[in-house]
């Protein structure tokens, strides 16, 4: 497989996420790359200016500015508004918020627009890591793909958990939801794209075995995988750091789309 020659990247959604991969693909990756970009939100004149942004209202402008590659870092409402008709018009499309996969009407309109238009939808792990071995193991059948997603029990207010638990009262580990990956996805969607991530890469979303824990002994959002199947057995666990600017993501879920950026320039990738 030849690499495409990437000289101009959409970016939807300058978040936290998007300001750090704009910033290093401009540093790093590309600096030589025109760069446009569509975002609900206003940015100043002077972040435009520096950034040397092309800033659209509209995909259908972004398609007409020919883009080589766009990355998606906008929330899941982002990849059913702009991705299908990014990917009809023949542009790859880099997304972070796979948990939009979740829905098998939206997954396959992704995949119907991505063989339409001959383009890639480049999913990204995110927050989390590890899932290569998931991918290769289950080709030889895998018996079981557990996740456990422990956060401080502060950090699930606004969840579920809230209506169920006294957060603030929590002193001990406590289970705060147990099912499938496709009933997380639902009930818990700020953890759906980490969700999904494992669910894609192992036994999909009704199978994949989800755990969440408010757990007072953690300080930072942990992320566990337990797979067994033909291959052995494996344990994935993360410790994330969150983003400076969004204490709310990890800071890993952005060098993950950066160096899944970085892959489509490589002639040897890894
Ligand atoms: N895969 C992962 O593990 C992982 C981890 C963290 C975040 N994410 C995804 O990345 C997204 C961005 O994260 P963030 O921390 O940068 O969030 P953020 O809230 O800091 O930034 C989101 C930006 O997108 C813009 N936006 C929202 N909806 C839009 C739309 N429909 N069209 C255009 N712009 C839109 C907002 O105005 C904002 O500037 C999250 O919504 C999440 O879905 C994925």
């Amino acid at each position: 497989m030849s690499t495409r020659p990437i000289s101009r990247v959409g970016i939807i959604g300058l978040g936290a996420i998007g300001k750090r991969v704009l910033d290093a693909l401009q540093r790093d990756h590309l600096p030589a790359a025109a760069y446009a970009a569509i975002d609900h939100a206003a940015h100043p004149e002077a972040f435009v200016r520096e950034h040397r942004l092309e800033v659209f209202d509209d995909v259908r402008r972004l398609i007409a500015w020919k883009p080589d590659l766009v990355v998606e870092c906008a929330g899941h409402s982002a990849v059913v508004e702009t991705v299908p008709t990014l990917l009809r018009a023949g542009v790859d499309v880099v997304i972070a918020s796979i948990g939009a996969l979740a829905d098998k009407s939206i997954s396959d309109a992704l995949d119907a627009a991505a063989h339409a238009g001959n383009a890639r939808l480049i999913l990204v792990s995110g927050a989390i890591g590890g899932l290569d071995a998931l991918r290769s193991a289950r080709a030889a059948g895998l018996d079981k793909v557990v996740y456990v997603g422990r956060k401080p029990p502060r950090a699930w207010a606004g969840s579920p958990a809230e209506e169920a638990f006294d957060l603030g009262a929590i002193s001990q580990p406590t289970t705060i939801f147990r099912g499938s990956a496709a009933e997380a996805s639902i009930r818990f969607p700020k953890n759906a794209n980490v969700t999904a991530a494992v669910a894609l890469s192992g036994v999909g979303f009704e199978a994949t075995q989800v755990e969440l824990v408010a757990d007072p002994g953690v300080d930072r959002n942990v992320h566990e995988v337990q797979a067994a199947g033909s291959f052995g057995d494996l344990s994935i666990r993360l410790a994330n750091n969150p983003l400076p600017d969004n204490p709310r993501t990890s800071w890993l879920a952005a060098l993950s789309i950066e160096e899944a950026v970085s892959k489509q320039l490589q002639s040897l990738v890894f």
